[in-house]
């Protein structure tokens, strides 16, 4: 069986874990969960660095042994990794007594090949980043990533030859160019490679933190030089044979670009002194950055990623870093926009999707789907295609390209839907394989996205899969086998019904973190529509909703509950009906005599009517009637609340053009905002009968309308 050892930088345990910390573990983690997909046995190794200085130091302030300390921050780290679903097979510690054997073992094979001799080294170090710092590389006399000035140091060190590798180094790079990625990341190493290499320190004296030198017990060994070893020392190097040829070479170190000079340079040159193989693979990702800066917590830039697991779950955190970040480059993550893409991707698009197959399968299936003779439909090629970007992708590292194909099946599904329409191919009974043809291409292509996002969103996938009752769920799940279309004819499935999985998520009730708390505090008021947080036009709009009427205050005959008071009368089954599913009904409004008022044009004027596309539409719980719209409006998306659900299935809707009043005030229906009102005509029996442009093409969403 194919093998995957794979490993991530172990953390310095000064400080607990922040999101860009995190991020690394999360794009290990889908890697290590994409590698077990494919079936290769895989182990992912993860750990703290404990022999730091600073670990030291805040041990010290603390005023606790630094490993007491130590042992508090392991547990505090394993608790952020069970929270994000790290799914680590081996967890590392540098004051284990394995990782010492293996330490003084490989420290003495440098010694042995002649590679350490005695030396002074004088000169700054920055302990933040435990790295001696040449006078050439500061910023107005500071470390460049910490901002703060290193402390002179000058002391009798061992030295590792570092510069006898630099051709070695040269060679392994040109015979392996895979060795180390993103290109640009190689690029970096080789120009410094070329430019030459100094021999580094690889001791400290006068500490007493750490592992001492085999020949020297004065002396400490360099933290990095120490870290570096964790990589063999989790696989038995120096005391257990079998499990370090099974396992090393590594087959890939998944490392911040900050450190890669460290493991492209340093850690090989070490691995060829003490003669064992290189790891296959280095990948330097990027940096997660937070107001323009890299993640730190050493800059105060962090944010904590259990208050971001907290805010809208564990999986749709790891599916914005994974999908939003390009793996190898720098990436931003933001409040907004972490809210925006969770209600884009998941509310809005993958739960939009099982929500309308369940309900339709439901619906016209008391939920048994089962395949008919015919052959498949477009989604079968669909699914093909998603798979083979997919694989291409992941397999490169691209683990953005990966989810990418992944929802492009489920940007698919949600076309078919729409332009197939199972709704109206189940009115007729003749097309009875025809929608059951629908229904379970559709429930394919679900349980395909779900095994393809399976490494980025563990948990939720599994559910998904069990919603469209799929035979297999993770773990087990094969991906050779697992992602191929199987719709053989008479094949039965049972879909569960369930709440949605991702609650679209009201940016009124946004982030609680300080940040946002304070940002809102210092803007405008702003105005909900849909995904989107806009700012009000009117600074006033706010207090305006908080005077608005209550609902039954609002309502009127004809059901036109929050139309602006001198409107004329409109059929309206838009945000404006009253709460509970009596007041915007059939009784309430039916078709009525035109005796009110007139108005003058000026007041008509006062109305905003505007052309919107349906983007998502779901029942309302609990309501027989309402329906929660999403309508692009042409600037943005906006909930509507419509009382349309008993004429029109909700999901026929996606995708039609309506038209709505646009200058309604908010209102809360069913405890549902509703920013608009859709309108429609009542027909004898007082049902809506939708109103829509007659060439949407020519007046698509935000046509205005006069
Ligand atoms: N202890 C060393 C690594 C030794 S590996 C043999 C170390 N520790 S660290 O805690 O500072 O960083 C751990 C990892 O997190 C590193 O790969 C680092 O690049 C990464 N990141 C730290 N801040 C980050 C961001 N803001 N964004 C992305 N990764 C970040 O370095």
């Amino acid at each position: 069986m194919a093998k995957f050892f794979l490993t991530t930088a172990i953390d310095y345990v000064n400080s607990r874990p922040h999101l860009g910390t995190a991020y690394e573990k999360i794009a290990a983690d889908v890697i290590a969960r994409y590698q077990r997909l494919c079936g290769v046995e895989t182990r992912f190794m993860m750990g703290n660095d404990e022999h730091s200085q600073n670990v030291f130091q805040r041990a010290r302030e603390l005023g606790v042994e630094p490993l007491a300390f130590c042992d508090g921050m392991e547990t505090a780290f394993r608790d952020v990794w069970a929270r994000l679903d790290i799914s680590f097979d081996d967890f590392i510690r540098t004051t284990e007594a394995r990782h010492r054997t293996s330490v003084t073992t490989l420290v003495s094979r440098l010694a042995e090949a002649g590679d350490i001799y005695d030396g002074y080294y004088e000169g700054w170090y920055c302990v933040s980043c435990e790295a001696f710092k040449p006078e050439k590389d500061l910023e107005d006399g500071n470390c460049p990533v910490h901002g703060k000035p290193p402390q002179w140091i000058k002391e009798k060190n061992h030295f590792f030859r570092l510069s006898k590798y630099r051709q070695p180094l040269l060679d392994h790079y040109a015979a392996h160019p895979e060795f180390l990625q993103p290109e640009i990341r190689r690029n970096e190493i080789l120009r410094l490679l070329e430019a030459g290499l100094d021999d580094i320190s690889m001791s400290r004296t006068g500490q007493a933190w750490g592992i001492p030198v085999p020949s020297d017990p004065d002396s400490v060994i360099y933290v990095w030089v120490d870290a570096l070893i964790n990589y063999v020392s989790g696989v038995g190097y120096g005391a257990d044979q079998e499990l370090f040829e099974t396992w090393w070479p590594a087959d890939l170190h998944v490392i911040g670009k900050d450190i890669t000079r460290f493991h492209c340079v340093f850690w090989p040159a070490m691995l060829m002194s003490a003669g064992l193989p290189l790891p296959r693979r280095v990948f330097g990702h990027g940096w997660v950055h937070w107001q323009g800066q890299k993640m730190s917590k050493s800059l105060g830039t962090v944010v904590d990623p259990l208050d971001a697991a907290d805010r809208l779950g564990p999986d749709p955190l790891r599916l914005y870093l994974t999908k939003e970040i390009a793996f190898g480059q720098d990436g931003d993550f933001t409040w907004d926009r972490f809210e925006e893409r969770y209600n884009v991707d998941l509310a809005n698009n993958f739960g939009n999707l099982v929500s309308r197959l369940a309900s339709m399968a439901h619906r016209y299936r008391k939920g048994r789907l089962v395949a008919p003779p015919s052959a498949p439909g477009p989604l079968a090629e669909a699914a093909g295609g998603a798979v083979t970007a997919y694989r291409e992708a992941m397999d490169a590292f691209a683990l953005h390209g990966g989810v990418a194909a992944a929802f492009q099946l489920v940007d698919a599904a949600n076309e078919y839907i729409t332009a197939v329409e199972p709704w109206a191919t189940a009115r007729d009974p003749a097309r009875a394989a025809e929608l059951d043809r629908q229904l379970y291409d559709v429930s394919e292509a679900v349980r395909i996205a779900a095994v393809l996002l399976t490494p980025v969103m563990p948990s939720s996938c599994r559910e998904v899969l069990a919603r469209v009752g799929a035979p297999v769920v993770d773990p087990g799940l094969n991906l050779d086998r697992d992602a191929v279309w199987t719709t053989p004819p008479g094949a039965e499935r049972q879909v569960v019904k369930g709440d949605p999985l991702w609650p679209r998520l009201d940016p009124d009730r946004a982030a609680s973190n300080v940040e946002k708390d304070a940002q809102r505090k210092a803007s405008p008021p702003r105005e909900v529509v849909g995904g989107k947080v806009r700012v009000a036009a009117d600074a006033g709009a706010g207090a305006q909703r908080r005077e608005q009427r209550t609902m039954n205050e609002s309502e009127q005959p004809g059901g036109g509950a929050a139309a602006p008071a001198a409107a004329p009368p409109r059929s309206e089954v838009g945000g404006s009906a009253p709460v509970g599913e009596g007041a915007a009904t059939a009784e309430a409004a039916a078709p009525r005599a035109p005796e009110t008022p007139r108005i003058s044009i000026d007041e008509f004027a006062k109305v905003e009517l505007r052309v919107g596309r349906v983007v998502t539409a779901e029942a309302v719980r609990k309501s027989k009637k309402l329906a929660r719209l999403e309508i692009d409006d042409g600037a943005g998306v906006r909930q509507v609340v419509a009382g349309i659900a008993k004429a029109y299935e909700p999901e026929s809707l996606v995708g039609r053009h309506v038209v709505f009043v646009a200058n309604l005030q908010p209102a809360k229906l069913m405890g549902i905002e509703s920013n608009g009102m859709v309108l429609a005509a009542l027909d004898a029996a007082g049902q809506p009968v939708l109103l829509t442009p007659d060439d949407p093409e020519r007046a698509p969403a935000g046509s205005a309308i006069r």
